[in-house]
């Protein structure tokens, strides 16, 4: 898909397939939805097999297999094989805690090329704690070492909130042992259950600068061996983050029942309308719904944003956090500090970084109830 007008949407790179939202872990910022979708309402594998077609034929490259927890699924060595046969590169984004030496072996098999593998923390009682799963930490661990004992390339990614903040160092010293390729240094960024959970996981801006040292250090130290990202928390931005490389230009998501979203949190925008893969093509969808439009490329924007150098750099933001914090998704990001709310912003972290911590929401069906209640 080429164009000459630049507010014609180019071929999206990624297509996150969120293949179930049912996990057996209960992190408390999970990014799915307060409101997960149930088991009976998941796609079966054959419509999942048109989308990744439908998916390579729009120009899609990248496949990212998501959830929930993805290997709950019984067909994903299926769902993997179509993928190769499509020509999809296809990374596995999965607690680990599932994956044993027969499983990943099939993977292998099918023609998955890319494991990526979450970590709450590096000592097992807290990692455990925040998964609310005994033993979950101990699997991990073998998980990452199966993945290189078989040769794929593996990423780290380490959610940092203020519960495991002291860990960053000891998070990249374990990322280099286990031969991982690739370490996220990510700091929680608040949708979903993170939102919910806000109080209970923000740090100190001191906290975050000393994260932000320790990872400069080790990039300069494991060049070469090691590449490290890192992810500001938004509250202690200056600027806004390009939020999925702007609104329906680069990614697209499909929740378990076969909602087509131009990201993981837009639901949260009132007012918006999904379309379904069961309905409308995926190309249909990408180039013309109305939810992938409201946002796309500038003609939404007001100011701050309408005016601003970089509108065509950072698009704006993040419309869900705009929408959060703003109370309408057409908001420049608070993370701006252009934005009139900047500094309600940043003070609503500094608060809530300095108070106790309250006790963590844990993502459950029952937790979901009560939040929606
Ligand atoms: Fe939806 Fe940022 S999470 S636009």
């Amino acid at each position: 898909m080429q164009s000459s007008d630049p507010s014609c949407p180019t071929a999206p790179l990624g297509l996150l397939a969120e293949l179930t939202h049912r996990c057996p872990l209960q992190c408390p910022y999970c990014s799915n939805p307060l409101a997960l979708e149930p088991p009976g309402e998941e796609l079966p594998t054959s419509v999942w097999q048109d989308v990744l077609t439908q998916a390579a034929d729009l120009g899609v490259l990248q496949l990212h297999l998501s959830g929930g927890e993805p290997t709950v699924r019984r067909d994903l060595e299926v769902i993997v094989a179509h993928a190769a046969k499509a020509g999809l590169y296809s990374n596995l984004i999965t607690s680990g805690v599932a994956l044993d030496r027969r499983r990943l072996v099939a993977l292998v098999a099918a023609g998955l090329d890319h494991v990526q593998i979450s970590m709450q923390d590096v000592g097992s009682v807290n990692a455990d704690r925040i998964a609310q799963m005994k033993g979950a930490h101990a699997k991990k661990l073998e998980a990452a070492a199966l993945v290189r004992e078989l040769g794929l390339p593996l990423t780290l990614n380490a959610p940092i909130h203020r519960q495991n903040i002291g860990s960053v160092p000891a998070f990249i010293a374990l990322a280099a042992e286990l031969g991982a390729q690739r370490l996220e240094i990510a700091h929680v960024q608040y949708y979903g259950w993170a939102l919910a959970n806000r109080a209970a996981l923000m740090p100190t801006r001191a906290q975050v600068m000393e994260t932000a040292r320790a990872v400069e250090e080790a990039r300069a130290r494991l060049r070469g061996v090691l590449t490290i990202d890192f992810v500001v928390p938004d509250y202690y931005a200056v600027s806004p983050k390009p939020c999925m490389g702007g609104w329906g230009r680069g990614i697209i998501n499909v929740t378990p029942s076969g909602k087509v979203l131009p990201c993981h949190a837009a639901e949260t925008i009132p007012g918006l309308k999904f379309e379904n893969v069961q309905r409308r093509s995926l190309r249909d969808i990408w180039l013309t719904s109305d939810a992938f439009q409201a946002f796309r490329w500038t003609h939404w924007m007001r100011d701050p944003c309408r005016t601003c150098e970089l509108r065509t750099r950072d698009w704006g933001g993040c419309r869900c956090q705009a929408f959060a914090f703003a109370g309408a998704a057409a908001e420049a990001d608070p993370a701006c500090a252009k934005s009139a709310l900047h500094a309600a912003f940043t003070a609503t972290a500094e608060r809530e970084a300095g108070e106790p911590a309250p006790a963590f929401v844990f993502r459950s069906p029952r937790a979901a109830r009560t939040r929606l209640a």
